[in-house]
């Protein structure tokens, strides 16, 4: 892309996204999220840590092979890259995760600021240059397409940096990012920070300068455009905002601040807007973070009006109070798509438009599972299926699965669950179990039969449309209390680390919808510990 005005947006939605507690995802949703990101038109995607895990450069493969090959909305696939710290064995690792992509990159990073160097590297500033020449130089001998990020750079002490850059473009860096580590910055100084590198990094203008904020501060996206408007040339940002602690800048509110604001902002990207909606929902029901009720563009609230002079003023013209039409979204006001009379063959149809590709066995699930919910209910939409696929997805393949639910409630008695699980031997098991609510009964009773000792820390439900016979979508997150894996240190941070799992259900009802969110959560805690296990 030659426009000098583009501006390439690099997703780590699945790297550093990834890394915000609780939001470990398995390499089947890793990829689904993969192909969604590509049709949204992400420049460039980075599809994970390689030397995190074998299960984690395996997921980055599959990447690679499957998204790295596929064309975008532009026509070509996006580039896909791999993280690695400035070691030879993680450089090794991410090239063996990329190099089937059409288009590979290897990122390589090294801490910059004074604190870090003192405390995490224990290494003096010249050791610092030498170790990311010579790093870079080794990344460059397996491609071409080579990233650089001074860690912390926004505690750096910007002459430094200008010396540690000049040097990395000398070995080979054709990227080189600026990550706000902590989130420190404000936009005048991130913008003045870029700048100066823009001015005084020897052969700059052979590589493309990138921005990395994060939003310990809340102003993420605020530092991103300034760095943008002094003259990065790529953004770094995840969708949902997720990422390490308070995340990172958020994919949706660059993409709409850039379009909204076009005459001001004069850069352009190349998001289809219209399938905002539909990514951030996939990967908020798969991380299972639910997005705040008044997160920008994505938040349930994000285009409705509540107060009287608002409405009247909407009513009256919508640009009284709208910025934005919430179509250029893909929000389409529950758009109704299909019914109880719709066939396999409309439903296999409408699947595929929503970017879900299912055949078979799969098709065969979800058409009994929809037949059954149109049964209940008038009219299906998209955000219904949606929910169906994303609740099918973490049922199938795994460990445990629901194969019956008896609740009995109210003020006459107990609280009661009785559950029937299929077990990973194929056998039944049967539990009952008292609880203080029929939530909580149907967890116990789960709990005693899968036998994974966790906490639960979230339990959220939300109704995925209006109406009384709405489908219900739960999420959970829960901590695995395995002693085992309580011991294992992250290979990003050295530190013992906690490990959170997502859970997702949804049915039309709702305690359906709630066993099937905790059992996945379960599965989830229950494959981390056999992964780890085998790695050993
Ligand atoms: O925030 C950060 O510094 C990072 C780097 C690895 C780019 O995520
Ligand atoms: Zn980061």
């Amino acid at each position: 892309m030659n426009d000098s005005n583009y501006i390439r947006i690099f997703d780590t939605t699945l790297r550093d996204g990834e890394q915000s507690p609780g939001a470990t995802l398995t390499s089947a949703e890793k990829l689904e999220i993969a192909r969604t990101l590509a049709r949204l038109g992400v420049d460039v995607m980075e599809a994970g840590f390689p030397a995190a895990s074998p299960d984690d450069l395996r997921a980055v493969q599959t990447i690679a092979q499957e998204v790295g090959n596929m064309a975008g909305p532009s026509g070509e696939p996006p580039i896909i890259c791999g993280l690695a710290r400035a070691h030879k064995g993680d450089i090794d690792k991410a090239w063996e995760a990329v190099q089937y992509a059409a288009r590979p990159r290897i990122h390589t990073f090294l801490a910059t600021s004074p604190v870090h160097m003192k405390y995490k590297l224990q290494m003096d500033p010249e050791e610092v240059v030498d170790q990311v020449r010579e790093m870079v130089a080794y990344a460059k001998q397996y491609c071409d397409d080579i990233e650089f990020s001074p860690e912390d750079a926004g505690r750096s002490d910007p002459e430094f940096l200008y010396l540690v850059l000049g040097e990395a473009i000398k070995a080979g860096a054709t990227t080189l990012n600026i990550p706000d580590t902590v989130g420190y910055t404000t936009p005048d100084e991130f913008g003045g920070l870029i700048a100066g590198i823009i001015e005084h990094t020897p052969g700059i203008e052979k590589a493309i300068v990138s921005v990395h904020c994060h939003d310990d501060l809340g102003l993420a996206t605020a530092n991103t455009l300034a760095g943008l408007r002094a003259g990065a040339r790529q953004a770094e940002v995840t969708m949902n905002g997720i990422g390490e602690r308070a995340g990172n800048t958020s994919l949706e509110e660059i993409a709409m601040a850039i379009k909204t604001r076009a005459a001001h902002i004069g850069l352009t990207t190349g998001i289809e807007t219209t399938l905002i909606t539909r990514a951030s929902r996939m990967v908020s029901n798969y991380t299972g973070m639910p997005v705040q009720p008044n997160k920008a563009i994505v938040g349930a609230n994000a285009f409705a009006h509540e107060a009287g002079i608002h409405q009247d003023g909407m009513l009256k013209n919508e640009e009284t109070y709208e910025i934005m039409r919430p179509e250029t979204v893909g929000l389409t006001h529950s758009e109704l798509v299909l019914g109880k009379h719709s066939g396999r063959h409309a439903l296999r149809m409408r699947l595929e438009e929503l970017g879900y590709v299912v055949e078979g066995e799969e098709l065969k699930t979800i058409f009994a599972r929809f037949k059954e919910v149109a049964d209940k209910k008038k009219s299906i939409a998209d955000a219904d299926l949606e929910a169906l696929m994303t609740d099918q997805m973490y049922q199938t393949d795994k460990m445990y699965q629901l194969d019956g639910l008896q609740v009995t409630s109210g003020t006459m008695g107990l609280p009661t669950a009785a559950v029937r699980l299929i077990g990973p031997d194929g056998v039944l098991h049967t539990k009952a179990v008292v609880g203080k609510g029929p939530v909580d009964a149907v967890f116990k009773a789960i709990d005693a039969v899968v036998g994974m000792p966790v906490t639960l820390h979230e339990y959220v439900v939300r109704a995925v449309t209006e109406g009384i016979d709405a489908i219900g979508e739960v999420t959970v997150r829960v901590e695995a209390e395995d002693e085992e894996m309580k011991k294992r240190k992250s290979p990003q941070t050295g530190k013992v680390r906690r490990w959170m799992f997502g859970g997702y259900g949804a049915d039309t009802d709702i305690i359906v919808a709630s066993a099937h969110a905790y059992l996945s959560a379960l599965n989830n805690s229950l494959a981390a510990r056999e992964r780890m296990a085998t790695a050993d």
